[in-house]
């Protein structure tokens, strides 16, 4: 097993990697101070899988544990789901000291987040992610959130867990799909910030997507201290921080444009090449670094071409995006693998000729 620790004054925590932890969980729940009632949120899914085996191990510890279980998908990130979740947790008498364990994916852990960043102005939060892309990205940090009609995201808050615990061997039940949306987010850490860990990924790309425990654990880790890195630096997502945004700008506008029907991981793998030729075509980022980008992406089973969708749509949809950062369009471009650099300097022609191919 290893440990990350995010360094956060007061807020610190350690991310703890390895396989078969769900088992151990009570020992690191006790290490930390907890010692009585648990709550888990999860959905069916994660729970049939996970959950009731999670839920012996700690009762045979001597905790006192409720699920609670909210249907999959991520229409649950919702103000209506978090109510019928504070109805519950008063129902099973918790307490301000009673810590919530968000078990899944990212949907649960910024749902369960943000439930416990606003329960009794705040309960104890364990996030144990259970997806690729939790435990490399959502789980570590702090954002969470619910989504409010057009508002994705933009309800929440910064709260820290007080632990992370990342189970590898739960990836091996992971959809092949989901698993590459977890490897977009993986490669993107690597791109901006870490080129020996890019060149890592490229060399041992088979041994993780075949699940090699000792490289999976490596990749996890590796990601997991780099987003700790940045958010340590940027707690509040002031400057920094949107370099892990890397990909999101076009990759936001390809989700909503195609009504969420091209997945996170792909809109993202787009995302990063779209923002690469941009600087490609700025004369910043050099050719060959452009095609080992692209070279990985296509060995991750993701795409690497702008879907076909109403280009004028997309435009539309950057725009919006911009209105939300302050009435200009934020790139994050490379300069190199594993540096990036935070622009509003990119012109709307630019964008329109990469779209367009
Ligand atoms: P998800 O939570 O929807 O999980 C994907 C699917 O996998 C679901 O059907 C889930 O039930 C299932 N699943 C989970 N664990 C499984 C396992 N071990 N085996 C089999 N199936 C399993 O999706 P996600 O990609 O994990 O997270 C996406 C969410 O994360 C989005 O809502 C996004 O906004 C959020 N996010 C948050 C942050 C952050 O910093 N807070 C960062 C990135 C993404
Ligand atoms: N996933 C972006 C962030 O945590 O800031």
């Amino acid at each position: 097993m290893r440990k990350v620790k995010i360094n956060l004054g007061l807020n610190s925590y350690q991310i703890l990697i390895g396989s078969d932890l769900l088992k151990e969980s009570g020992q690191w729940l006790k290490e930390i101070g907890f010692s009585d009632k648990l709550v888990i949120i999860t959905n069916p899914i994660v729970q049939k899988l996970y959950g009731n085996s999670l839920k012996q191990a700690l009762l045979k510890d001597g905790f006192k544990v409720t699920i609670l279980s909210v249907a999959d998908g991520e229409e649950q990130k919702s103000l209506e789901t978090a109510g019928r979740l504070y109805t519950e947790l008063s129902k099973a008498y918790t307490e301000r000291g009673t810590p919530i364990l968000a078990l899944g994916g990212g949907v649960i852990g910024d749902l369960a987040g943000f439930v416990a960043a606003t329960y009794f102005r705040g309960v104890p939060l364990v996030q144990i992610p259970t997806t690729l892309l939790a435990q490399v990205d959502s789980s570590i940090g702090g954002k969470v959130a619910v989504n409010h009609g057009q508002l994705k995201n933009k309800i929440g808050a910064f709260y820290q867990p007080r632990l992370v615990i990342s189970d590898i061997s739960t990836l091996k039940s992971l959809p092949s799909g989901e698993f590459a949306n977890g490897l977009a987010e993986m490669i993107k850490s690597a791109f901006i910030r870490d080129r020996d860990f890019f060149t890592f990924i490229e060399t041992n790309l088979d041994k993780i997507k075949s699940l090699d425990e000792g490289v999976l654990e490596e990749v996890v880790c590796h990601s997991a201290r780099i987003k700790a890195e940045v958010v340590k630096k940027d707690e509040t997502d002031l400057g920094l921080r949107h370099i892990l945004n890397y990909g999101h700008t076009i990759g936001h506008a390809i989700e909503t444009v195609s009504d969420f029907r091209v997945n996170h991981g792909g809109a993202v793998a787009v995302g990063m090449l779209a923002a690469a030729r941009i600087s490609n075509k700025l004369g910043i980022l050099d050719t060959g670094e452009l095609a080992r980008l692209k070279s990985l992406i296509l060995g991750a089973a993701l795409p690497t071409e702008i879907p076909d969708l109403d280009r004028g749509r997309l435009i539309q949809a950057i725009k919006q995006d911009k209105k939300v950062s302050g009435g200009k369009i934020k790139f994050v471009l490379p300069k190199a693998i594993g540096d990036v650099f935070i622009t509003d300097q990119v012109s709307l022609s630019l964008i329109e000729q990469v779209l367009a191919g």
